[in-house]
């Protein structure tokens, strides 16, 4: 019995520290984009068509060298607080951005 007790006071003390988010996790960044950044962007950074005509800009691919010359500090910005055409994603955690960033690098190529 005081082991039951001390095994879920553990688990529960285990779910309440926070994980030091240092290094980015590729996996949760794939479900961030999956979920929110590929209805626009497309699975693959490719940018769906519908989007960028309903907001008036040709987007680039996210592997685009433009794109993967903005510094992860400038991604962040730009997905906390809006910039080009982009609105801000204020629902984003710290760590679901700097996933999601590792993620796209993911998305790196040399041609546009
Ligand atoms: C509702 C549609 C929408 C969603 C959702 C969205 N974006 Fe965007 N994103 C845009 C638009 C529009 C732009 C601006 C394109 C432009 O102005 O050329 C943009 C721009 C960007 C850029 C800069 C691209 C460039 O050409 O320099 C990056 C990087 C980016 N988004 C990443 C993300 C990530 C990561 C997510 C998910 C966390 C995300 N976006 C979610 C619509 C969206």
């Amino acid at each position: 019995m005081i082991y039951m007790v001390l095994s879920s006071v553990l688990a529960i003390l285990a779910s309440a520290v926070p994980m030091p988010a240092q290094n980015a996790d590729l996996e949760a960044g794939r479900r961030v984009y999956t979920r929110r950044c590929a209805s626009c962007h497309g699975t693959n950074g490719e940018a769906r068509p519908a989007t960028a005509r309903a907001y008036g800009v040709k987007m680039r691919h996210l592997g685009a060298p433009e794109v993967q010359a903005l510094i992860d500090e400038q991604i962040r910005k730009l997905l906390k607080e809006g910039g080009m055409k982009a609105k801000p994603i204020r629902s984003l955690s710290d760590a679901d951005v700097r996933n999601v960033i590792a993620y796209i690098r993911t998305f790196r190529r040399e041609q546009n």
